[in-house]
């Protein structure tokens, strides 16, 4: 090397090489331990998946200061990124305590290997196991959509007003028959939601968690803090809703309609884009109607309007 290189260059070379270096490492290993290497590119990816959410994560909160805006006035994206950055951060603190020094290094890896659904986050996951991972949940929370239907029956019966008692009954028989309501009836019934017998305050207990369970939300704590969480979590899918409405939902890719559909208890893993689009579009004319007091009818509608969609007989 003569006194001339410049140490830039140089430092580029040797990047060069390491790259060089790296990808004949990746191809052996590709060639030689297959499902070893999908482990290793599906961790690598994750992790670079995870830096960069991590800044673009950063870059949305400097400017949410330096504009001085809230959460609710983000754009549909934004806002999205930043609901699901914190839902992640959460399901990170066990595997996060367990990686702090004390505790054995490598249990870590182990546990990460035989329970990927449980202690990862969706980036670690491979494709596969995405949509496998999306069924079992969706699977685990369609258990209780038949009892938030018989529940809310038998909460219908006992309405003194005779007008809405009968339209909810329709609503449920409808329901529980197998067909998809209309928005229109849905919307017809929300005053019951706003005060006695159904908003979230005067609900049964067994129903706000079994609601809980509906938004991937545990049910495991005390009755005050379920129905304040899940009327928090209820007004942010309502802000969601409404700067997804702003944006335009044929705006959104094919991953993200359908996403969108899955986060409002579709499932939607099976669906064509179209369909998809479609049901956001009914979701969004009853979501955007409903003020903040009426939640609980969004959270019910999660139930209402996926348990029969497509699948129903007309
Ligand atoms: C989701 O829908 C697909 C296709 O309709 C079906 O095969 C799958 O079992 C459903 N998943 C759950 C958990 O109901």
């Amino acid at each position: 090397l003569s006194s001339k290189t410049n140490p830039k260059a140089l430092l580029a070379a040797v990047m060069s090489q390491f790259k060089y270096a790296n990808g004949k490492y990746e191809s052996f290993l590709e060639r030689t331990f297959p499902r070893f290497y999908l482990l290793y590119s599906t961790f690598m990816k994750g992790f670079r998946t995870l830096f960069s959410e991590a800044k673009e994560i950063r870059r949305i909160k400097l400017n949410m200061s330096l504009q001085k805006i809230d959460f609710h006035q983000l754009p549909y994206r934004e806002m999205e990124r930043l609901r699901q950055f914190r839902r992640d951060l959460i399901k990170a603190i066990p595997i996060g305590l367990l990686s702090i020094p004390p505790f054995a290094n490598y249990l870590v890896f182990v546990l990460m290997y035989l329970f990927p659904r449980q202690l990862l986050i969706r980036h670690f996951w491979t494709p596969k196991q995405q949509s496998e991972f999306l069924n079992i949940y969706h699977g685990m929370r369609r258990e209780v959509y038949p009892d938030i239907m018989d529940s809310l029956e038998q909460v219908t019966r006992f309405l003194a007003d005779q007008k809405l008692r009968n339209q909810m009954q329709e609503l449920c028989i409808k329901v529980q028959g197998g067909s998809h309501p209309e928005v229109a009836k849905l919307l017809a019934v929300r005053s019951l939601f706003s005060g006695h017998p159904l908003s979230l305050q005067r609900l049964r207990i067994c129903q706000v968690k079994a609601l809980s369970r509906v938004l991937f939300l545990t049910p495991h704590l005390p009755s005050l803090f379920l129905r304040y969480r899940l009327q928090s979590h209820l007004v942010e899918l309502q802000h969601l809703d409404r700067a997804l409405l702003k944006l335009g939902v044929s705006d959104l890719s094919e991953e993200e309609v359908k996403m969108a559909c899955y986060v409002r208890g579709l499932n939607s893993t099976h669906l064509s884009p179209s369909e998809c689009q479609k049901w956001l579009k009914q979701w969004l004319q009853l979501s955007c109607e409903l003020k903040d007091s009426e939640v609980s009818l969004l959270a019910h509608s999660m139930v209402l309007l996926s348990t029969n969609y497509l699948g129903a007989k007309e």
